[in-house]
């Protein structure tokens, strides 16, 4: 791999579980950048937006993407959020191969609505407020590199093989 592979795309797309599966079949270093906020924090995401406030997450994502991002090439999933920073997106393109994980709303829905651990959508309307950021991102994350629409009903598995011979 001469450059990271750099998943993007909202919560539920399944960026962590694919972002595994791909590194593992490259033999490459697998990261999440959330998981990477946390440990240096000794946070959770849900405290540090608690706490500190999405504008101080943010920052970190920043900070954690310039420090992954000049390592060796690594398979990297992002936060639903990392892709809209300006910042982040020139950091993403000039290093590495993004790619959006397009997954229709109801089946993001349906990953997300079971867990409560986003903090974006502890609204009186989580629903409407995924639909509202799904429609706000798409233009956004559609400048990705890559866009890869996500087969409804395809495992972890088939999704790894099916981005692999795009
Ligand atoms: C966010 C997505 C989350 C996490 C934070 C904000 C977003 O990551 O970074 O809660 O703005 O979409 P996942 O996409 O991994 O859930």
């Amino acid at each position: 791999m001469d450059r990271h592979i750099v998943l993007i795309g909202m919560m539920g797309a399944g960026k962590t579980a694919v972002g595994g599966e791909l590194a593992r079949r490259l033999g490459a270093r697998f990261i999440d950048s959330d998981n990477e906020i946390e440990s240096a924090a000794a946070m959770t995401i849900a405290e540090i937006f608690a706490r500190d406030g999405e504008e101080f997450f943010r920052m970190r994502e920043s900070e954690v993407l310039r420090r992954l991002l000049a390592a060796p090439p690594s398979v990297i999933s992002t936060g639903g959020g990392a892709w809209l920073r300006g910042e982040n997106r020139d950091l993403i393109r000039r290093n590495g191969l993004s790619v959006w994980l397009n997954v229709e709303l109801e089946t993001l829905w349906n990953r997300v609505r079971m867990r409560s651990t986003r903090p974006l959508l502890k609204t009186a309307d989580p629903k409407g407020t995924l639909t509202q950021m799904l429609e706000s991102r798409r233009p956004h994350y559609s400048t990705a590199e890559l866009v890869f629409d996500v087969r409804g009903g395809d495992s972890i598995d088939q999704t790894a093989s099916r981005l692999l011979t795009q």
